[in-house]
């Protein structure tokens, strides 16, 4: 294990943020060695969405065999840990006198794509659309803070897929069932109005109001039936909206080179609707996982042992 360590600089990364429990080892140069991501997908999904205090209850079953599976995956072994999240990486940091690297998640998302095998180089143009966010970044560089150029108004891209699937009568997490259904649906059926608002901002609640009353007087069988091509003409509003926004922000920004991450990269339509030219953030790691914080982390300041035991977890709406 030493010899392993002093050849290479190993990141341990960990995800706890919302109903994924991930772990993932990567090197300092971007290879990952181990990206383990446990979903708790399906014991919301019975609550149509996350509940906090189950998912923390869940995360705490689930951190110490998921970083112990990273850590085999990756190769010689460090020791099990504790406690959620911070606590669980303060614990390993400390336990080693190692540094730990506190990062943003949303620094996190963006930093999905300076993993190997391709990674991306700066600037460029990022949309960041996930459950909770949806933004238009200039990145920079690496290491810095990008600029917001533009945000949601409401709700997130994620979000109104996620509302859109539960009117549908479809699963949690809604996007990958809007996504997978969407496919035998025609997006032309339904004409759904997209928001504009002014300058690079977003707007989704409108949408998934007219989403309402479509399917609100329909009957069961009848949603049945049209439940593809009302999946496919949301989905459609959505990644218009998004394409339409990234590709203006560009414009103004004066590139040509736009990247897409957070949960809602993965959806197959958005990544065929954007320029051959766009960096689309790895299928993996679109959703949360750890490989993404680890990689972040190369870029972020350490807090040198043993300061970081007062850190504490937050959460933030920027
Ligand atoms: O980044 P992420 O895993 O968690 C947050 O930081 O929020 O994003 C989760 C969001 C959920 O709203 C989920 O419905 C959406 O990403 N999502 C998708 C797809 N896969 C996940 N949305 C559209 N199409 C998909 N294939
Ligand atoms: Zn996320």
């Amino acid at each position: 294990m030493a010899r392993f360590r002093a050849a290479t600089h190993l990141i341990l990364g960990l995800e706890t943020s919302c109903d994924e429990t991930a772990a993932a080892v990567i090197t300092q140069d971007g290879q990952i060695l181990a990206n383990v991501i446990s979903s708790q997908a399906d014991l919301h999904a019975r609550y149509g969405g996350v509940v906090p205090e189950v998912a923390s209850r869940r995360h705490l079953e689930l951190v110490t065999p998921v970083l112990q599976e990273a850590l085999r995956d990756a190769g010689p072994g460090l020791i099990g840990a504790l406690l959620v999240g911070v606590a669980a990486a303060k614990a390993i940091a400390w336990a080693r006198r190692l540094p730990l690297a506190p990062v943003d998640h949303l620094q996190g998302h963006i930093a999905s794509l300076y993993l190997e095998p391709d990674p991306v180089e700066p600037p460029f143009l990022c949309l960041l659309a996930s459950g909770g966010h949806t933004m238009l970044l200039d990145v920079q560089d690496r290491a810095g803070k990008a600029r917001v150029l533009g945000t949601t108004l409401d709700d997130a891209a994620g979000e109104a897929f996620d509302k859109g699937a539960r009117l549908l009568g479809l699963g949690y997490p809604g996007g990958a069932e809007i996504d997978r259904i969407a496919r035998a649906g025609d997006p032309g059926e339904y004409d759904f109005p997209v928001a504009r608002v002014p300058g690079l901002d977003f707007s989704f609640s409108g949408l998934k109001t007219a989403l309402l009353y479509a399917v609100k007087d329909l009957p069961a069988d009848e949603l049945e039936r049209r439940r593809a091509d009302l999946a496919a003409s949301y989905q459609s509003a959505i990644v218009r909206a998004l394409v339409e926004r990234a590709k203006q922000a560009a414009a103004e920004l004066g590139t040509s080179k736009i990247a897409v991450v957070g949960g809602v990269a993965a959806n197959s339509e958005l990544r065929a609707a954007l320029p051959p030219s766009t960096a689309l953030a790895p299928l993996p790691l679109c959703t949360d996982n750890a490989a993404m914080i680890a990689s972040a982390a190369r870029f972020t300041d350490p807090i040198q042992y043993p300061r970081y035991l007062g850190l504490d977890a937050y959460a933030s709406t920027a």
